[in-house]
């Protein structure tokens, strides 16, 4: 099979051994029916909870250690205590996945709307408010119809709206579809989207959304995963949860595999006991690396997380380990680069999402994001100069203060890139411009020296060159 055949795949949910939580309906082609979800004891952790004190099933949710999985990895039963009691108060769902490499959550709610539906009423329920705001990114078209369906459906089964299931509780569930921009995943700026405003983060402090969110209420922003794993852990309960994973990261996730490996696609794991290398080697899993080539490096966790190296290979996929060794797993989102990929090339892919998609809102985000991508274009046109590396550096580190490493050994002193970043923005998407910026300078300098050289690519090149490529790329960034 010809290398590029992985790359041209669109990979969906691969099934696998291990314990299941929230696929464990996916072999079902037809599981986003309400009826099929009913039949594999769908809305019975709903029933049960009705009958519960909301502050048991907080408890519940706050014992399993429950990690957000929309990035940050807070626990949720943590976060939903830290609202005060102001009502009305809101549960906002994150659904706006668009973080380069991850698509998880476009399958759970494709695959199983119903499960996150049930997930979502029973926090509204635990935090005693009666409004949620489901958010699905706009060009999600199959998960938009699925979850659309799925929500007149158990309206009409009175599952959600008035006195559910004959109760006395009530929660209506309000759908909103983005427009397709990646900063409204963002929290504050989704709670912008949602109140009809531009989608721009929210300066943080003063107010938190738990505290002051949507309309100024306290709001609880959760991701898609996060929400689909409640049912679960209140159906079987905390104790249950923990018997999978590690300690510091109960339960499981899951994980969007894509780039070079042979069998790409997502997969539940269990969270902190699976390496790297059991991921995109093992049989269970990715299987190798195309055409068994080597790997060069891989991004653990989006394409905000800096890069890892084949020396990284053994850690677990647990957040702290990953986090002390100067990255993150985010969203959950590995892309693998193998042997042949060009550094320079990758980089300014990446790079280039993120100038595209900064909302403008502070200069250094705006202005180094699109001197990033300019510069890292000329590089690999073969219009740079050699000191254009150290000026990316210096450009990232004005958006992203370092000091970063310029090595990746240790005997250099020099293992780590600063994590989290540190910033001169509100959030964090101008860092995360940064990031894979020195994460291929520090490990491929040569790559990026052998293309500004003299004559490496386009011959001799002169400062008027520089300045008429220069131009052009303006105006291609700017069409
Ligand atoms: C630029 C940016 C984009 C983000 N995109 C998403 C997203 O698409 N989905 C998501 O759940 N969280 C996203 N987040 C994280 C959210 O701000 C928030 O932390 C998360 O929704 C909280 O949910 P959790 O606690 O369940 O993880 C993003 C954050 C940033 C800075
Ligand atoms: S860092 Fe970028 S995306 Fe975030 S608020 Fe500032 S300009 Fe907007």
């Amino acid at each position: 099979m010809p290398s590029n055949a992985y790359v041209a795949h669109a990979p969906g949910y691969v099934d696998n051994e291990g314990p299941k939580i929230v696929t464990s309906r996916f072999g079902d082609p037809e599981s986003y029916r309400l009826s099929n979800f009913e039949n594999a004891g769908g809305y019975n952790a709903l029933r049960a909870v009705l009958n519960m004190d909301p502050a048991d099933v907080h408890g519940q949710v706050r014992d399993a250690v429950l990690l957000g999985r929309g990035g940050a990895g807070f626990p949720a039963g943590v976060k939903w205590g830290f609202m005060p009691p102001v009502w009305p108060r809101y549960l906002v769902v994150n659904g706006d996945e668009s973080e380069p490499g991850t698509y998880k959550d476009r399958l759970l709610m494709e695959r199983d709307p119903h499960q996150l539906i049930e997930g979502s009423l029973i926090t509204c329920f635990a935090l005693g408010l009666n409004t949620c705001f489901l958010y699905v990114r706009g060009e999600m078209a199959l998960a938009q119809e699925r979850i659309a369906q799925a929500l007149n459906d158990a309206y009409e089964a009175g599952y959600v709206g008035r006195n559910i299931m004959g109760t006395d509780v009530s929660i209506d569930v309000v759908l909103t579809w983005g427009a397709g921009a990646y900063i409204v995943g963002e929290e504050t700026a989704l709670i912008e989207s949602l109140e009809g405003n531009r989608g721009m983060p929210r300066l943080k402090p003063p107010f938190f959304p738990a505290a002051k969110g949507l309309y100024m209420k306290p709001t609880i922003v959760n991701n898609v995963e996060t929400l689909a794993n409640v049912p679960w852990i209140v159906i079987n309960g905390a104790e249950a949860y923990k018997q999978f994973g590690s300690e510091r990261s109960p339960g499981t996730r899951m994980l969007a595999i894509s780039g070079h490996v042979k069998r790409p696609g997502v997969y539940e794991v269990e969270q902190g006991v699976v390496t790297f290398r059991e991921l995109f080697y093992g049989d269970n899993y990715c299987q190798g690396i195309r055409d068994d080539n080597d790997l060069k490096m891989f991004i653990p966790g989006g394409g905000s997380a800096p890069w890892f190296f084949p020396e990284q290979l053994d850690l677990p996929l647990e957040a702290s380990e990953v986090g002390a060794a100067g990255s993150m797993l985010g969203s959950g989102a590995l892309v693998v680069m193998d042997e042949t990929t060009d550094a320079v090339k990758a980089c300014l892919r990446v790079v280039r999402f993120f100038a595209r998609e900064s909302c403008g809102k502070c200069t250094p985000c705006r202005e180094g994001t699109t001197w990033e991508e300019k510069i890292l274009q000329r590089i690999n046109d073969g219009y740079g100069r050699m000191e254009d590396i150290d000026l990316l550096r210096s450009i990232g580190d004005q958006i992203s203060p370092g000091p970063y490493p310029t090595a990746a050994f240790e005997e250099q002193g020099l293992t780590a890139v600063p994590f989290p970043p540190r910033q001169t923005t509100i959030c964090p998407l101008g860092p995360s411009s940064v990031a894979p910026i020195t994460s291929a300078i520090r490990r491929f300098r040569h790559e990026f020296e052998a293309k500004c050289a003299p004559g490496a690519t386009n011959g001799e090149v002169h400062d008027a060159e520089v300045a008429e490529h220069d131009a052009e790329v303006t105006e291609e960034v700017s069409a």
